[in-house]
């Protein structure tokens, strides 16, 4: 996007803002390569996995528009960050898009030096009224969560809201505005939509968008999950490939989360993410903010480190650099790898919920 075209909501930081980066390092020696936020912790579905409707209902309170941290918030935040070596950035929720003017954000994000990648991850909904502008204020790539295909089943997921053909038009409108490469993302729920995931590669294949089957995770403390509910991604590999022959691809870069593999006939390519049976805490290089400014190391965490208070207390950026640097030194998390332990030890653990903190 060109200068020009971008609109200058806030003014630009001194030089120093993008000084070199001095990468900090957590206890296990994992640096801090990506940032995700969450901009809107309210959102249009009530998927049973993430926010089920009996938690989730009219009177659930919800974050103040004046407790979510602002735009200028959240882009003097993300520079702090790029400071430190962070290059890609991805907005989520709750449900991001339910964030007014969440283009001009986009926009200011990308303008960010150091800041390589800006995506999305959506439920789609209001996707096809606005990709073109997100794709103009420079958006790199967008993921869109669809779980199935089937209107029945879809409905029931996403807790009684029948839009999967606006999901549909989103993902074609995504496609129109070159918002490339487009994931799907699929979370998977054993005897809930596992029977209908042949239909979703079906459907996909050969038109450039990547599926991705997600096992169903024990974030937060409301979804009733239950080990017996995942579907291990082996198994699902196993279905696909006896109808797709399918190969292993290295992954684009070291950490990546999911794990790729290709059609054999050429129509393109599909992903795992497997954090349940093969977790891969070992290069999680990726910090969350909250919407209302927490900053959160793993996603499975169950405290993080408030940064709105000392910015509204009037934080510099040096002592705001030094909180955050001091809280990735100190991160030794790897949930997932002792999923099983931490269970046992402590079967109650008050996590953080995914609409907070962000998928
Ligand atoms: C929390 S959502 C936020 C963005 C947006 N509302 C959406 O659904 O794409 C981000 C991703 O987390 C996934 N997710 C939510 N709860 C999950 C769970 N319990 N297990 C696995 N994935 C989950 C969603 O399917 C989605 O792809
Ligand atoms: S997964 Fe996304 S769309 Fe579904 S309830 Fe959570 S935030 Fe909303």
């Amino acid at each position: 996007m060109t200068d020009s075209k971008r609109i200058a909501l806030f003014p630009a930081p001194p030089a120093r803002a993008a000084a070199t980066p001095q990468r900090p390092r957590d206890q296990l020696g994992r640096p801090l390569h990506d940032l995700r936020i969450s901009v809107m912790d309210r959102c249009n579905f009530r998927c049973s996995y993430c926010m089920p409707r009996e938690t989730f209902h009219e009177h659930y309170r919800f974050l103040k528009s004046k407790e979510r941290l602002s735009f200028e918030e959240i882009i003097r935040l993300s520079r702090l960050f790029a400071c430190f070596g962070v290059e890609k950035l991805r907005l989520t929720g709750g449900e991001p898009l339910l964030r007014p003017n969440l283009a001009e954000l986009v926009g200011e994000l990308t303008a960010i030096g150091g800041i390589k990648d800006v995506a999305l991850t959506t439920n789609g909904v209001l996707l096809a009224q606005h990709a073109a502008q997100l794709k103009a204020n420079g958006l790199s790539r967008i993921t869109v969560s669809l779980d199935t295909l089937d209107p029945e089943i879809f409905k029931q997921m996403s807790g009684g809201f029948a839009e999967r053909d606006r999901v549909l038009e989103g993902i074609r409108a995504a496609q129109a505005a070159n918002l490339t490469p487009i994931k799907i993302n699929v979370v998977v729920e054993r005897g809930v939509n596992d029977h209908t995931l042949l239909d979703t590669v079906d459907y996909f294949r050969g038109s450039g968008i990547i599926v991705r089957f997600i096992e169903y995770m024990d974030v937060g403390n409301r979804n009733q999950w239950t080990l017996e509910r995942v579907v291990p991604s082996r198994e699902l590999l196993e279905r696909i490939g006896a109808r797709w022959p399918l190969h292993p691809v290295q992954e684009n870069y070291r950490g990546e989360v999911a794990e790729r593999y290709a059609f054999d006939d050429g129509a393109g390519e599909i992903g795992f993410i497997s954090s349940i049976s093969n977790p891969f805490c070992g290069t999680c290089t990726r910090a969350r903010l909250s919407s209302e400014g927490v900053l959160y190391t793993c996603l499975f965490a169950q405290s993080g480190l408030d940064l709105r208070a000392p910015m509204r207390a009037g934080a510099s950026d040096d002592e705001l650099r030094e909180l955050i640097a001091s809280c990735w030194r100190a991160r030794s998390d790897r949930y997932s790898e002792l999923r099983q332990s931490l269970q046992k030890r402590e079967p109650q653990q008050h996590k953080i919920e995914m609409y907070y903190i962000g998928g």
